[in-house]
């Protein structure tokens, strides 16, 4: 068996967790492939709302496996918290959920880090979520990083004591008071849970599952903007959020991955600084703010807002080699008369219609095309062909656009308001 991708398409926030969970009845593994506790992926069924920030959003459904996979780096103390707040739930971690040994952890110290790293950047600073994801990468792609796997081994303590010294060394240097001690006591108990939990040898056992003809989706976080490679750098994660990702971060081989899931919102937003050509910062913006509820699932910040930009879109859908796309919170548009999609940017005085090195907002200025837009309420939707007409022309746009097609278009955050392209969807259940 092949694997399945699933991810973002612009700056995160695009929807993963609720289509991982509604795809999750066709699959037997899911797994995440990158990032950590940055990540707030949010499901909706049975009118509650569970956030997800390390766990894999298959966790609900009884039959499937979850895997935390080695391109991850866990906070073992917010893992523990997610956990507990499962627990009414009756999921049954010890045999559902799966973490890899290679996976790399967040310590307390890489969290003060990240704070500290940030002040210091003052108007610079990248606005990230200070879960302490960029130094943790860093001590990985430093050798310096500490895994979950070397919570089994006797020197542990040691190996802690060690990296924590070289935090500590790291701090001094900036104007940054902290109190480590009070982040230890607790840290140390959740690994103590960590060590019960199923760890496992995730790239053995991933392609051992795909041999014995399971099938897996690779569950991205953030989005292709967020990439530390093609994303809008500096003000990227610090992980590579693309297809590619997922090889790197579950062991798999690049020639067994199927489809690519690439998923994008009906307009655009974007948490923290960086360049976001579409941004509106008017009332149309903080229309789409409202009728969206856009603020951070993780942080609760109020999201940047804008209309789509095709051009990112196209760069992101050539990055990840996306094979079919899904348009999530179509039902916020309903009742813009009209619905601007930005098709070209204005770029050093020429008409350009893909994503430059350079985007930052002196350099280039989007230009739009307008569509009519809907007056219809789409919550209460169940079927494709329900849709009003003018969605189904603003759906068929896009797919002329970017050469893809959509296989789902979402009309709310539940579960069941999903109109799924049954034709398309058929390569997921057969
Ligand atoms: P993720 O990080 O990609 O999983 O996305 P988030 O959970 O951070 O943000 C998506 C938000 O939109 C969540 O609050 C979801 O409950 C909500 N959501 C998802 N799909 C839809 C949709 O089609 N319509 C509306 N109105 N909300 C949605
Ligand atoms: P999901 O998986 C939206 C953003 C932060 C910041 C930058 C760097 O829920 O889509 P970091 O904490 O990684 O140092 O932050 O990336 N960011 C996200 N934005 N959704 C996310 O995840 C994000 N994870 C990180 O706001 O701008
Ligand atoms: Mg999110």
């Amino acid at each position: 068996m092949q694997i399945d991708v699933l991810l973002g398409l612009q700056w995160g926030d695009e929807g993963k967790g609720k289509i991982v969970d509604v795809l999750t009845r066709n699959y037997d593994v899911i797994a995440r492939f990158q990032g950590g506790p940055n990540a707030g992926h949010t499901l909706e069924f049975e009118n509650i709302k569970h956030v997800l920030h390390t766990i894999p959003s298959g966790i609900f459904h009884k039959d499937a496996l979850n895997v935390i996979g080695n391109g991850v780096v866990i906070d073992p103390v917010i893992l523990q918290k997610e956990i507990e707040n499962l627990k009414k739930y009756e999921v049954d971690f010890k045999t559902k959920l799966l973490i890899s040994r290679r996976a790399h952890l967040i310590l307390p110290s890489h969290r003060l880090l990240d704070a500290a790293s940030e002040q210091a950047k003052g108007k610079m600073k990248i606005g990230s979520t200070l879960k302490g994801i960029g130094p943790t990468y860093m001590d990985k792609t430093g050798r310096n990083g500490l895994r979950v796997g070397d919570i089994e081994l006797s020197d542990f303590q040691e190996r802690y004591q060690a990296l924590v010294e070289k935090h500590k060394a790291i701090l001094a240097n900036y104007d940054f008071e902290y109190d480590l001690e009070s982040l230890e006591g607790p840290w140390m108990e959740s690994i103590d849970a960590l060590r019960d939990m199923k760890l496992i040898d995730s790239e053995h056992f991933v392609n051992q599952q795909m041999r014995s003809g399971a099938k897996v989706l690779a569950e991205g976080a953030q989005g292709a903007m967020l990439d530390i490679d093609f994303g809008t750098y500096p003000f990227v994660t610090s992980s590579n959020t693309i297809t590619a990702g997922a090889c790197n971060g579950l062991g798999i081989a690049p020639n067994r991955i199927d489809q690519v899931y690439g998923i994008f919102k009906a307009y655009c937003t974007r948490v923290g600084s960086g360049p976001f050509p579409t941004e509106l910062e008017d009332e149309v913006g903080q229309r789409l703010r409202d009728a969206g509820n856009e603020y951070g699932a993780t942080t609760g910040r109020p999201r940047r807002c804008g209309w789509v930009d095709l051009p990112a879109l196209k760069y992101a859908i050539m990055v990840n080699g996306v094979t079919q796309l899904m348009m999530m919170k179509a039902d916020v548009l309903s009742n813009f008369e009209e619905i601007k999609v930005c098709t070209h940017y204005k770029y050093k005085g020429e008409l350009i219609d893909y994503l430059p090195y350079n985007i930052e907002p002196q350099n280039l200025e989007p230009v739009y095309e307008s569509l009519p837009g809907w007056t219809e309420d789409l919550t209460g939707l169940s079927q494709w062909k329900e849709m009003p007409e003018n969605l189904l022309n603003y759906v068929k746009y896009l797919e002329d656009q970017l050469e893809v097609p959509i296989g789902i278009v979402s009309v709310g955050p539940k579960r069941s308001q999903t109109l799924m392209r049954e034709e398309l969807l058929a390569s997921i259940s057969g």
